[in-house]
């Protein structure tokens, strides 16, 4: 959350945190500001309320003298509501601060330090530039190291003080940076979208390290006594600036939908040898799918949705206790784990803070951990055992798309090959499966291919406040995935119920018209499905229904019929997925919302 930017070197620096900004923008969009170091040495500061866009105007008549050398920031707000004041970055004094995370004991800090007078935001930002304020003496790496022993939470900044001309320090805890020495200048931003256009060389700072940059240097410090130099590992971005564009799509999302069928390609094909699943190349050694007695698989929202179909996967097949938490809850519980545990961890952007605790806790339990991670280099990924890198490509939209499809992809694999090394199928078995997961793809291209239809049965959802999602079995698991996508960007209320349960209380609240999207695609209880569909019906709901081409429809029972290619049941989510996606999408549009920037939202979740 929140969208950090530095640049000092040779160019228009206010061009290019602008730039950058806008790039991180998904990240975090209800205010956004830059502070400029003037020729003079004067610090210019530009803060505005809404989107970059507004930043950018307000910046493009305000501000006519160059600069070498700015802070800018994206804001998700946390402490205090949205107003220029509150935008970021924050002056004290000598010290102008942008903040991405949460400082816990902000209110112990104001307290501490009398700052009750000085303050004029309501930020937990502002109170960690005014205490940097006081301790700095000349010296800005020992006056970060003494405001870093004071701060409880999460944390990166990037800061700049008024008599170091040139020069930004950063730091981090938790929350994610990434930098970048370039022949254009010296970068850092929370993320590498911001940096592309410059370099595909980058690392990503560690915690409990300083990072100074000055126009052509990058100088990393720890934060020992004496501030030793170090060197980051360096790492190379495996994506072009091209897929981070929405590249002729009126949105990132669609864009995203588009791009499901080369994702799962990229993320499963590289990973068959002789027909089979191979971690080889990840490092990932069976001994960690032979010994383990339980799976735990631990995520938030779209990624623990994607964990629910995979438990419903591999639990029946594995014959051994298969739990999905939701991360958040996961950390504060005593979790019946251990060594004999092995913890799949799924995150797109290995940086969801629940996610990370969740894994470090798993950790203190001595089990083994497995990520399923999109972003290179991330936290998760860093901390993590082992790595099953999904390769997505960036994925802008704040609606999750192509990244749930890879995940689901990676854990396929992963319960095939637990299931290999474990006696459970034989090798033709593990053949087959993943001749079924292949042919997946091209049942999802055939969905995408009827977007336009299905964008009509989407508006007959719209005029609705709210919605269900029915289905049995693994359908049930993909109605959570449809119904948070819809929620989410279309702000229609809607609820995923096992169709069996509706009896029990929820079947309340259907009446006339009310929009019931209905997945049956599993032979085993298709009959049952059917039964609960009529029992909606009867009450007069507006029925859409996901059914497979060879399904055996009765003429009355759907208003709508989406039909979609005839998979086996195991695999029917990644059809499914590409139209709930596409139901979410066409809602969102004919509503008129703004598909990729959902009020309220932020791309990557790094404050509890
Ligand atoms: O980056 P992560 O996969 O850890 O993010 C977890 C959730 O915040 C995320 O899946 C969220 O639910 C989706 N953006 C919703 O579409």
């Amino acid at each position: 959350m929140c969208g950090i930017i530095g640049y000092t070197g040779p160019l228009e620096a206010s061009k290019i945190l602008l730039e950058g900004l806008a790039g991180l923008e998904y990240r975090g969009y209800d205010s956004a500001g830059i502070a400029l170091c003037m020729e003079d040495s004067k610090i210019c500061l530009a803060k505005k309320t809404g989107k970059v866009k507004n930043l950018k105007d307000y910046c493009n008549q305000q501000i006519t003298d160059s600069s070498h050398c700015g802070i800018g920031h994206t804001r998700w707000a946390t402490h205090g509501g949205v107003t220029d004041t509150n935008a970021h970055p924050h002056q004290a004094g000598k010290v102008i601060l942008i903040h991405n995370g949460i400082i816990e004991n902000y209110h112990a800090l104001t307290e501490e330090f009398h700052l009750e007078n000085e303050l004029i935001s309501q930020t937990d930002s502002e109170v960690a530039a005014r205490v940097l304020n006081r301790l700095y003496e000349g010296d800005p790496l020992a006056a970060i190291r003494k405001l870093i022993e004071l701060l409880d939470g999460s944390f990166s900044f990037c800061i700049m003080f008024e008599d170091q001309p040139g020069a930004i320090y950063a730091i981090r805890n938790v929350s994610p940076l990434v930098a970048a020495s370039t022949p254009s200048g010296s970068l850092i931003a929370s993320d590498l979208t911001a940096l592309i256009p410059y370099t595909r060389n980058y690392f990503v700072v560690p915690e409990q390290h300083i990072v100074k940059l000055t126009p052509y240097k990058v100088h990393l410090y720890q934060l020992d006594d004496t501030f030793t130099k170090t060197y980051p590992e360096m790492m190379t971005v495996n994506w072009n600036m091209d897929a981070a564009m929405k590249n002729g799509f009126p949105h990132f999302m669609l864009k995203e939908i588009h791009e499901q069928p080369d994702a799962m390609g990229n993320t499963i094909l590289p990973r068959i040898n002789k027909g089979l699943p191979d971690f080889s190349e990840d490092k990932i050694p069976d001994s960690i799918f032979e010994t383990c007695s339980q799976v735990q698989i631990i995520a938030c929202g779209t990624a623990m949705h994607a964990g629910m179909v995979a438990r419903a996967i591999m639990q029946p097949v594995l014959r051994i206790p298969i739990t999905v938490s939701v991360a958040s809850e996961f950390r504060y519980e005593e979790p019946l784990i251990d060594e004999k545990s092995l913890v799949i961890i799924i995150s797109q952007s290995g940086e969801t803070i629940d996610t990370l605790a969740a894994l470090r806790l798993a950790h203190q339990c001595k089990s083994t951990t497995l990520a399923v991670v999109n972003v290179k280099g991330s936290t998760i990924a860093r901390e993590s055992d082992y790595v099953f890198y999904t390769h997505a490509g960036p994925e802008i939209a704040v609606a999750s798309t192509k990244a749930y499809s890879v995940q689901l992809a990676a854990l396929y694999m992963i319960g095939c090959r637990m299931a290999l090394v474990k006696g459970k199928y034989t090798k033709e078995q593990a053949v087959s499966f993943l001749g079924d997961l292949l042919d997946a793809i091209p049942a999802m291209e055939t969905m995408i291919a009827q977007k336009e239809s299905i964008g009509n049965a989407a508006s007959h959802i719209i005029h609705s406040p709210d919605a269900f999602f029915i289905g049995r079995g693994l359908d049930y698991a993909f109605s959570l995935e449809g119904a948070l996508k819809l929620k989410e960007i279309s702000y229609i209320h809607s609820e995923a119920y096992a169709a069996g349960e509706l009896k029990h209380g929820t079947i309340a609240l259907i009446s006339d018209q009310v929009p019931v999207i209905a997945i049956a695609t599993q032979q085993h209880v298709y009959s049952k499905t059917i039964s609960n569909i009529r029992e909606v019906k009867a009450r007069g709901a507006f029925i859409i229904l996901l059914a497979k081409e060879s399904a055996v429809v009765d003429d009355h029972l759907a208003d709508i019929c989406i039909r979609i290619p005839d998979v086996d049941d195991l695999f029917t989510v990644f059809p499914i997925a590409v139209v709930l996606q596409l139901i979410a999408y066409y809602a969102s549009l004919k509503k008129h919302l703004d598909v990729d920037q959902p009020r309220n939202l932020a791309k990557s979740v790094t404050v509890e």
